[in-house]
């Protein structure tokens, strides 16, 4: 069985990093327009430093729950039942990664690397962030961004996401409100692909009604639940996954 998984806010949540449009999530309480676009870095640097600076130090005290631990279970248990499960996320948290997960696919960037707006070189990065850091590739000074896509800017895999959406038996979108495009729209591509397509999320997302089927609930408890019965129902048909 060849599973696409796509992460949103929801799944870090229980780790204690905020949503964003949630009652008191990050867009409720600043304004995207001045912190997580070009413009916005153009006209008042200082402040988008600062906003990215305070949510790393978060990350870096933040630890992955159990369903980040699960989808690694599932990445694990099909590949050893010559399946496949891509993780593409829109969170710019190292998670997945630090749960275990392999080859995930950050389409909004990844808060804990720089880059650089000279030689467009990606470095890590976990220190703050600041208009007056050196470039560890070209050494330029003053030219790092933090490498998250704002708005107005284009998401990173686009291509890879459509073959392994073409190439996949079920779609699930986990913890995502579906109001950012292109994400939102993966569920349309996947039934164009002919795939079956399933949504797990605190409630109703604003494109619910697309989905085949659904789960409701917080993630650490659904997501461990449903990783439990994908093994167990490959396992129990006898056959590779
Ligand atoms: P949102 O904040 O828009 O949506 C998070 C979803 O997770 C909501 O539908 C919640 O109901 C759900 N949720 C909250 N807690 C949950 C829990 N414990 N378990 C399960 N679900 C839960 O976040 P995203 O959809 O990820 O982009 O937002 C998409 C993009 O918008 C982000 O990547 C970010 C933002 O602007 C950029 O910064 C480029």
């Amino acid at each position: 069985m060849n599973i696409v998984v796509l992460t949103g806010a929801g799944v870090s949540a229980e780790s204690g990093l905020g949503t964003f449009r949630d009652k008191g999530g990050l867009w409720a309480k600043y304004d995207p327009m001045k912190l997580a676009t070009p413009e916005a870095f153009a006209a008042d640097p200082a402040a988008v430093y600062a906003f990215y600076n305070a949510r790393r130090s978060n990350l870096l005290t933040a630890a992955p729950n159990v369903a980040h631990e699960a989808l690694t279970r599932l990445q694990t248990g099909l590949a050893a039942r010559g399946g496949r499960l891509s993780i593409v996320t829109q969170n710019v948290d190292d998670l997945h990664e630090r749960a275990g997960s392999r080859d995930v696919l950050h389409m909004h960037g990844e808060l804990l690397k720089a880059r650089c707006l000279s030689c467009h070189a990606v470095s890590e990065w976990r220190a703050d962030l600041g208009g007056t850091d050196r470039c560890p590739a070209c050494s330029a000074v003053g030219w790092l961004r933090p490498h998250i896509v704002w708005f107005g800017e284009m998401p990173f895999n686009l291509g890879e996401i459509q073959t392994l959406l073409s190439e996949a038996d079920l779609f699930v979108a986990i913890g995502t409100s579906g109001a950012v495009y292109p994400a939102a729209g993966f569920v349309q591509d996947a039934r164009m692909y002919g795939v079956r397509t399933r949504e797990m999320n605190l409630e109703p997302s604003d494109n619910h009604y697309r989905f085949d089927e659904s789960a409701y609930g917080s993630a650490t408890g659904i997501v461990p639940r449903w990783v439990d019965g994908v093994l167990a129902a490959i396992d129990a048909r006898g056959e590779a996954a």
